[in-house]
């Protein structure tokens, strides 16, 4: 088979290397399945830049989520040859790929690959920053920061159906129409107008109770300014590139939480909660209330232009690619 692989870190231009690989072989409960989609996320630039907080060990073939049709199982798995899958872990950016049993879920019928394959990283995050770390309530307001990203659009469609008003940041117009689309209430260009002002005007001068923040930086440091009484901001990112701080004393004056989100460490320490989880997201789905946005689909061999999408803030939703 083929495969994006990477022997040593760096940029992802110079590193990633197109190479024929063995075709993995399944083992006890893992299946082997023929890639159909897979969906980009921003880690994979961390990750292959050495820069996210989980290491790999080299060579690794890089790519985080996908979708396929299982063609081969190993003695223990519960899934047949011909079942749809989507799943997570290491090792997408191929043609084949050996499905983990902690992380796989069967695609819904109706559910395209597609839509499969950029399902799980963004809406479980999404699910597990708003229902589990902020505890949204119906009658609140939301403030999703970049919400044109990946993790954005699917923080404003699940925060529309747990009953939130939805304010989203994003930085061109274009990407401000994505965030109406996915049921944004208001939108702030945060590249020309101030988000605490902004945020005071649209609330009575109170701020957001909740904001969802994958970006970090200025944008975090804005955030503490325009937060309601007893408001939670929920750290999911840091796309800006710093790693904001903020002094305690702004925490006990504001009476707000500030609480973090590793949503990939679920799968160590409470993996119930994403099978849980994933039954939530899956209804919503069939009732037609999620719906990923995909802002391009390009060969697997196009892995370096669809990474320049992401990392030239040029995509919004998700970037998916198709062997
Ligand atoms: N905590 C977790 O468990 C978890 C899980 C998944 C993802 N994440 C993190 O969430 C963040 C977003 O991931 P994603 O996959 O949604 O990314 P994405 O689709 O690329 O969206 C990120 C958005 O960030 C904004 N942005 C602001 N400054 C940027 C900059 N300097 N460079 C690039 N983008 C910038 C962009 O929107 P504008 O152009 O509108 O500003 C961009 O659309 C990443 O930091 C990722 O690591 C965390």
């Amino acid at each position: 088979m083929n495969a994006w692989k990477v022997y040593e870190l760096g940029d992802y231009r110079e590193v990633l290397k197109w190479e024929e690989c063995d075709q993995p072989k399944p083992e006890g409960s893992e299946a082997l399945i023929k890639v159909k989609a897979i969906g980009l996320n921003f880690p994979d630039i961390l990750g292959i830049a050495g820069k996210h907080q989980s290491k790999t060990e080299l060579p690794y073939i890089p790519g985080q989520e996908g979708a396929g049709e299982v063609i081969e199982v190993g003695p223990d798995c519960e899934y047949k040859v011909g079942d749809r899958l989507m799943t997570m872990g290491k090792g997408a950016f191929a043609e084949y790929w050996v499905a983990k049993k902690e992380t796989t879920f069967k695609v819904p019928d109706g559910m395209t690959d597609v839509d499969a394959a950029a399902f799980q990283m963004i809406y479980q995050t999404s699910y597990f920053g708003l229902r589990i770390r902020a505890d949204l309530q119906p009658g609140e307001v939301l403030l999703v920061h970049a919400g044109a990203g990946g993790v954005g659009t699917a923080a404003i469609q699940l925060g529309k159906i747990m009953g939130a008003t939805v304010i989203a940041t994003a930085g061109s117009d274009v990407k401000l129409d994505i965030c109406r689309q996915c049921g944004a209430d208001h939108v702030i260009n945060y590249e020309k107008d101030d988000i605490v002002q902004s945020v005071k005007d649209l609330t009575d001068g109170k701020g957001a109770d909740v904001i969802y923040d994958p970006v970090g930086g200025d944008v975090f440091d804005k955030s503490s300014k325009c937060i309601n009484w007893n408001g939670r901001i929920v750290i999911v990112g840091f796309t800006s590139g710093r790693i904001a701080e903020i002094k305690t004393n702004r925490i006990l004056l504001k009476n707000m939480s500030v609480t973090g989100l590793f949503w990939g460490a679920y799968r160590i320490h409470q993996p119930h909660l994403i099978r849980e989880a994933q039954e939530v997201l899956y209804d919503y789905y069939a009732a037609g209330d999620l719906k990923p946005v995909i802002y391009n689909n390009y060969p697997l061999k196009e892995l370096p232009d669809a990474l320049d999408a992401i990392s030239t803030r040029a995509s919004y939703g998700k970037v998916v690619l198709t062997p």
